[in-house]
């Protein structure tokens, strides 16, 4: 039997919740306002401030930017164990799962993890990497604090003995629970250019499922629908999970968001208020077999924990004994991401996909801005704002709602008796608002040079031909989108934008497909699923992929990093810099402020696509993987891990 990943669980578990469909008005179909760019040879716009400008200590907002192209030599698309990268460039192995980070930290044995080792150790499928410059605000190049994800894990390819979950013990459920969570590692240059971890670094941390006391604050702080036996005061909570894209603010924290957390709740769930809510998230999902061991994740016994997850978790990395908070007034969904940038007025707004099919896009926007000098100030800056969601219209402009108590039905009469309630049940208020359900958006990147911003539609199955119109235009749409949007003013704390479909992903030669993209783009360059994306210091951007099992149907090729040209007559083009290994996601990338590095992220190398393609007709597992990427030694298992990019030339990549 085929095995199935990550992406076809959820969908599964999913299929029961998007068959409610919550479907916008059909309007007149517009396919795309506007095609590419036609004159001029750069993009030309005031530029926003990136939050790398106050490491700068500058507030630039005026400056006319131009945006340059790219120039290397694209990778060959293909699928086999390794990974590739254009040529002229160095892909170096930087952390690993498994790997020790914290001071006596025990070497990595696959044969004999604990829970103990893991919360020692780097843990599994390393998704977002953010970068720290160190010392704090001073742009450096070559010292920093990489803060790393580590989205769920894969039983089959993790532990030895793997049967089935209902089987595991509690040593296996505990070491999984610990692989969670997120990594805050030190990392140098060395003389020869090669980046390395700082063993026993003081900044060096694990944030875990299973141990690390984390805060609830902001609106829903203390509500009663937050309340736990282990937690009467609804305040703090055990862990943070399945994080997958995140952030980096201004003041230099990390914000992790809580993507699929229904799967980790098993039990039945009872006919109490929240059934209708637990429902929307799809709790309990029941993949993950944690409540075998751990009863707070059965909802039959304590049904609000679900609702202390689905947040985003704001971490100091600068100070490690400091709990981190989840951040209520930012909302509670599947978030994907939490990418940031300067208002006008230099409060703080940050983007967030909610990751499901027919989910909708948010934007947080603080009350007061935040502290350019003084970071300690910015402390709790995330608990007071505005929470809005998205609606697009098809010609082309877009409206951003507030998510407000007692505003436009969100009151007593739809059930929401306080802000609380409406945080909680974010997904529902968008509903009673009208928000525009997308092809799964995943993450949302502000680029800050231009001030525009990204965000990677991956795809979505169940869209129907009368619902395909818009920022969603295709029916059946297996290849996902990336849209532009463009803030009014260039203020992200205005409340309309214009949109734009920047590429329509797919094969361009397949007519069936309907993909867009700039006749330049060559058959290695289209790519399938964007998922997590970055902009460099030059304000160009960057596009990885996740097509999950569906792989070798969107692409033929495996996951990688894409280069797209977003200005002048180039927009709309697309190269390929980087592939993973066979069955891995690429997740990251994340770039040093003078981008002369590129870190990615290799997640489950091994774990899927190993079907119907020649040399991988297998499933994989830990006996017997697709590939052992990247130690490639026949005592050890595929290993997620962090990839450190650099020039051999020097200077930014693709320049
Ligand atoms: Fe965890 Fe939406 O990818
Ligand atoms: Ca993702
Ligand atoms: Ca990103």
């Amino acid at each position: 039997m085929a095995r199935r990943s990550f992406e076809a669980e959820i969908e599964a578990v999913d299929d029961e919740v998007v068959d409610r469909a919550h479907m916008a008005p059909s309007l007149a179909t517009l396919w795309s306002r506007r095609s590419f760019i036609k004159a001029g040879g750069t993009l030309t716009l005031a530029a926003t401030t990136s939050t790398s400008l106050l490491a700068l200590g500058a507030c630039d907002r005026k400056a006319e930017t131009t945006v340059p192209g790219f120039n290397f030599r694209e990778v060959t698309r293909s699928v086999d164990e390794t990974h590739h990268v254009a040529e002229g460039y160095d892909a170096d192995i930087l952390i690993r799962w498994g790997d020790p980070i914290l001071k006596g930290a025990p070497a990595f044995d696959p044969q004999n993890q604990s829970a103990q080792s893991q919360s020692q150790q780097f843990g599994y499928n390393n998704d977002y990497v953010g970068f720290v410059p160190l010392p704090y605000g001073s742009n450096a190049t070559d010292r920093g604090l990489l803060c790393v994800n580590h989205e769920y894990t894969n039983y089959d390819l993790m532990f030895p003995d793997f049967t089935s979950v209902g089987s595991m013990t509690q040593e296996q459920i505990d070491t999984a629970m610990a692989a969670h969570g997120g990594s805050i590692v030190e990392i140098a240059r060395r003389a020869d250019g090669k980046w390395q971890p700082v063993a026993d670094s003081a900044y060096n941390r694990r944030i875990t499922t299973l141990e690390t006391a984390i805060m609830i604050s902001g609106p829903a702080s203390g509500h009663a629908r937050l309340q736990t036996d282990a937690d009467p005061t609804g305040t703090n909570v055990i862990g943070t999970m399945n994080n997958c894209a995140g952030g980096i603010t201004p003041w230099g924290t990390y914000l992790m968001s809580e993507e699929n957390i229904n799967l980790y709740f098993g039990g039945t769930l009872a006919e109490t208020r929240e059934a209708d809510n637990h429902k929307r998230m799809g709790v309990p999902g029941d993949r993950m077999g944690w409540a075998q061991y751990h009863k707070r994740f059965d909802v039959g016994v304590e049904p609000n924990e679900p609702n202390r997850f689905g947040w985003v978790t704001e971490v100091d990395p600068l100070a490690p004994d400091a709990r981190p908070k989840k951040r209520t007034a930012l909302g509670r969904f599947k978030h994907e991401g939490a990418e940031s940038i300067l208002t006008k007025d230099d409060r703080l707004a940050i983007y967030m996909g909610d990751d499901q099919r027919f989910e909708y896009l948010y934007k947080f926007v603080t009350a007061r801005p935040v502290d350019l000098k003084d970071r300690t100030a910015n402390a709790d800056l995330l608990d007071e704002g505005t929470l809005y969601v998205a609606r697009f219209e098809d010609d082309g402009s877009g409206k951003w709602l507030p998510l407000l108590h007692g505003q436009n039905g969100l009151d007593e009469s739809n059930g929401f008796a306080s802000q609380a309630d409406v945080l909680i049940e974010a997904r529902r208020a968008g509903d009673v608002l009208g928000a525009t359900p997308l092809d799964r958006p995943e993450d949302v990147q502000p680029d800050g040079v231009t001030g525009r911003v990204y965000m990677s539609l991956t795809n979505n199955n169940k869209r129907k031909a009368k619902d395909a119109h818009g920022a969603n235009p295709r029916p059946d749409n297996l290849w996902g989108q990336v849209v532009e949007l463009i803030a009014t003013d260039s203020d992200h704390a205005a409340t309309t934008f214009t949109w734009d479909l920047l590429v329509t992903c797919g094969d361009p030669a397949d007519p069936k497909v309907q993909a867009k993209w700039n006749p330049a783009t060559s058959q290695n360059g289209w790519f399938a699923n964007p998922d997590n994306l970055a902009t460099d210091s030059l304000g160009r951007l960057w596009v990885v992929t996740d097509q999950g099992d569906e792989w070798n149907v969107t692409s033929g090729a495996a996951d990688g990093v894409f280069a797209v040209d977003t200005a002048g007559p180039a927009r709309g083009t697309s190269r390929r810099f980087f592939q993973v290994p066979v069955g891995a996601e690429m997740c990251g990338p994340c770039f040093t402020p003078d981008s002369t590095t590129l870190f990615v992220a290799v997640q489950h190398p091994a774990a899927d696509g190993t079907e119907n393609f020649a040399g991988f007709e297998r499933a994989s597992t830990f006996a017997d993987p697709a590939t052992r990427w990247p130690d490639f030694k026949p005592d050890m298992p595929p290993r997620p891990s962090v990839v450190a990019i650099t020039s051999h030339k020097g200077g930014p990549i693709g320049v």
